[in-house]
């Protein structure tokens, strides 16, 4: 496995590769992202992941400073993985003058996870477009887990025509169901153990949902009541339609169970599938 820190090296190495499948991530690596690169290799000659904590999609009070960066362990775990390249460039390799340019994305954009956090979407968006014109990849690969921003890819390649497959990977959980994320680690032994609560929730949305009840509204206020009476601050339990991501309306059968909650200090996101019978 190389490990690459700068574009034109990149370039080089990658310039005869017959097909690359590209697995962005911003490190504190975990199985999630290893089951992503799992996905990659059934997809493509050549698995490029890429390790880059994007200031770009940070609001100036979120976690960017604290953020786990482990770049010799996150190497190792890819190295045994079968990774072939990984591109982990410095802040000023991929922003070496402001990044002025910046993608507007879509009005959905602005719900959900963009509601909370202002200007996420954009920084993704950007460092992404920017991560797909340097590595080239035929073949993209993103978890369910953040299951907006699987969907504002989408949006990207289609609305772009950029020349790349997205492909979605499940969510890897614990064995108690906790969605992995690389936050987790920020998490108290006792908010550990609450953590997975927000599971159970969304859980019982997605049963009220397949069991015919057509209320949303009251799904979901009895989902957040129930976090907020765990001590958790509620940023939004809400059910979607799959495919435009926009609030369900009664009669919508292909849905996602989507929330997004406070743990102490800490911010968790989880969702589920559900279909209406
Ligand atoms: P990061 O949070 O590191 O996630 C990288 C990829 O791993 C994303 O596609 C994410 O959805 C996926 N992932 C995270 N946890 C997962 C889990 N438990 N199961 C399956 N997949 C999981 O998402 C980002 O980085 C950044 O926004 C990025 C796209 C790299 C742009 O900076």
């Amino acid at each position: 496995m190389e490990i690459i820190t700068d574009i034109s090296s990149l370039r080089s190495r990658l310039a005869h590769e017959s097909s690359i499948a590209f697995v962005p991530t911003m490190g504190g690596l975990h199985e999630g992202h290893l089951s992503l690169v799992d996905i990659a290799q059934c997809k493509a000659d050549c698995v490029v992941t890429s390790i880059f904590v994007n200031r770009l999609q940070f609001a100036p009070a979120e976690d960017f400073n604290r953020y786990p960066r482990a770049l010799a362990d996150d190497c190792e775990l890819l190295k045994n993985r079968g990774v072939d390249v990984v591109f982990a460039p410095e802040e000023k390799t991929l922003y070496p003058v402001p990044q002025e340019f910046m993608l507007d994305p879509p009005p959905v954009a602005n719900t959900l996870e963009g509601k909370f956090r202002p200007g996420f979407f954009r920084g993704v968006a950007t460092v992404v477009l920017k991560l797909f014109n340097i590595v080239q990849p035929q073949v993209a690969v993103f978890g369910k887990k953040d299951y907006q921003q699987l969907h504002m890819m989408r949006e990207l390649v289609r609305q772009l025509n950029l020349p790349v497959e997205i492909i979605a990977g499940e969510t890897a959980r614990t064995l108690d169901h906790l969605a992995l994320s690389s936050r987790n680690r920020y998490l108290t032994e006792t908010e550990r153990a609450e953590a997975t609560r927000l599971y159970r929730v969304l859980s019982q949305v997605k049963q009220g949902i397949e069991n015919g009840k057509g209320d949303f509204r009251v799904l979901q206020e009895n989902a957040e009541e129930t976090l907020r009476s765990y001590g958790w601050k509620v940023d939004y339990i809400s059910v979607q339609r799959r495919d435009t991501l926009m609030p369900a309306q009664a009669g919508d059968e292909i849905l996602v169970v989507l929330g997004a909650a406070w743990l102490g200090n800490t911010r968790l996101i989880d969702n589920l599938e559900a279909r209406r019978p």
